[in-house]
């Protein structure tokens, strides 16, 4: 057997797809392995969503490059978001790569294999994604199963780079998405998390995410169901009241907002307002109880005023989003914005912006998990450890609070009941109720 070592970078999107790699490729000769340094077979399957996590990915398969000029044998590829967008190019400006290998040819890969085993530099980046492909996967071990139910995104986000990347919005049949879960729940995973850039936009000729959530509901055995990435607007009134009412649909949004300005909103390109954000809210935390609601937000848009970054700021306060993911703005090739320079923000005001969305999320993380001291929650328990002596597990609620609570057994995968002893901002305390 030959060794495949992976390095992910980027989004659960990418790790989904390197689980797919991973199983494609233990049919032709390779296991997986953790060691760089033993393997035959180096792959990075890389994110473009900000210069950092392109550079990122520039960084490690220098690295590789270093490692081949003492091993000729080792054979390299470059996969992901980054290979889509740069393709052939990637070859002059990494001439030691083997292999490019973009978002819609995963399925290629044993062919791409054998011919670089022939000594052959292979680009595979088609355009349009392949239909219908359905791929073993070797999930990595863990409580929680990814399932993408809709690859690309048709927004068109004026700064976002995933629908050059990732290709138009595409659902996956349910009937697929079904037996994938019930694959791994018969694995033993206890969490299913639906994904795409707009699981609420998933629709199947008239089969929409609240349809998918009832069926997967049905299937037997305790677990737990998660959707991310909710786009705002997209969010219905059925989709909320479905959560609610299924036992195993977990209590928790992620609802990028990206600004609170409405100028910014809209040139951005995205399809709602401040307000109509807050309404989705309100609606959300007046129906599900104890939601956790998380966000997105770009911190130095191009031509984004003071006055209108404080609106940001404002809103995350104000509607007291649990947690948000922030990052400053970063020009995208091919994207609208990126062609707007003359209304670039300084990299200081914009690292200076970032820092203070960052205090606000501080506030608002510690102000949420607050609330929770002194409640008795489940947990499911996600990881065994030793810290500083004393042996720990770590696992999240329901409502994805990530809780540590001494154990001196391993209950990864089970659920256990918590009292919450106290919060921290990034995470609860507490300890297992007898
Ligand atoms: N589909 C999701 C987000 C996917 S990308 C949605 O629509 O909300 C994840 C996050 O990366 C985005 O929410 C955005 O906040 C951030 N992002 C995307 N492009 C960016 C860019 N050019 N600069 C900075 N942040 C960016
Ligand atoms: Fe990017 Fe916008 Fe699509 Fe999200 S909705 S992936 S931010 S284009
Ligand atoms: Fe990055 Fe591609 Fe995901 S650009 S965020 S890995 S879809």
């Amino acid at each position: 057997m030959k060794q495949v070592y992976i390095e992910t970078l980027g989004c659960q999107m990418n790790k989904s797809d390197t689980e797919r790699m991973l199983g494609i490729l233990s049919h032709f000769g390779y296991t997986q392995t953790q060691d760089e340094k033993t393997a035959d077979l180096l792959m990075i399957n890389t994110c473009s969503i900000r210069q950092l996590s392109e550079d990122k990915a520039f960084s490690k398969i220098g690295s590789w490059g270093k490692r081949k000029k003492e091993n000729k044998n080792i054979k390299i590829g470059f996969c992901g978001c980054v290979a889509q967008q740069k393709s052939k190019e990637l070859f002059k400006r990494a001439p030691y790569v083997d292999f490019v290998l973009g978002t819609h040819a995963i399925y290629k890969l044993p062919e791409i294999i054998k011919r670089v085993e022939f000594g052959e530099k292979v680009c595979e980046c088609t355009e349009t994604p392949a239909a219908g492909q359905d791929f073993e996967i070797k999930r990595v071990k863990s409580v929680n199963a990814w399932i993408p139910i809709t690859e690309g995104c048709n927004n068109f986000c004026t700064y976002c780079i995933v629908p050059y990347t990732r290709g138009r919005e595409r659902s996956r049949p349910p009937g697929v998405i079904l037996k994938e879960a019930r694959e791994a729940l018969a694995q033993g995973f206890k969490e299913i998390t639906l994904l795409g850039q707009n699981v609420d936009s998933y629709c199947a000729q008239d089969y929409r995410l609240a349809d998918l959530l009832r069926d997967l509901n049905k299937l037997d055995g305790k677990f737990r169901i998660r959707f991310v990435t909710s786009y705002p607007s997209d969010i219905t009134d059925e989709l909320i009241k479905t959560a609610v009412e299924l036992d195993k649909v977990c209590e928790y949004f992620h609802i990028p907002m990206q600004s609170g300005s409405n100028e910014v909103l809209k040139a951005m390109n995205r399809r709602y307002t401040a307000e109509a954000y807050a309404e989705i809210c309100a609606k959300i935390r007046k129906t599900v109880p104890d939601v956790t609601i998380t966000s997105d937000f770009i911190a130095g848009f191009p031509g984004e005023t003071e006055e209108q970054f404080q609106e940001t700021l404002s809103a995350m306060e104000e509607l007291e989003l649990d947690y948000s993911n922030t990052a400053a703005y970063s020009p995208r090739e091919k994207t609208t914005a990126a062609k707007w320079t003359d209304r670039f923000l300084p990299e200081k005001v914009k690292t200076e912006r970032l820092a203070r969305l960052n205090e606000q999320n501080k506030k608002n993380c510690l102000k949420s998990n607050q609330k929770f001291t002194g409640r008795t929650m489940e947990v499911l328990v996600e990881n065994f450890y030793n810290h500083k002596g004393k042996n720990v597990v770590t696992g999240r609620t329901r409502n994805n609070k990530i809780v540590h609570i001494p154990s001196e057994t391993d209950l990864t995968g089970e659920f256990i009941t918590v009292k919450i002893t106290n919060a921290r901002t990034w995470y609860l305390n507490g300890e297992i109720k007898s």
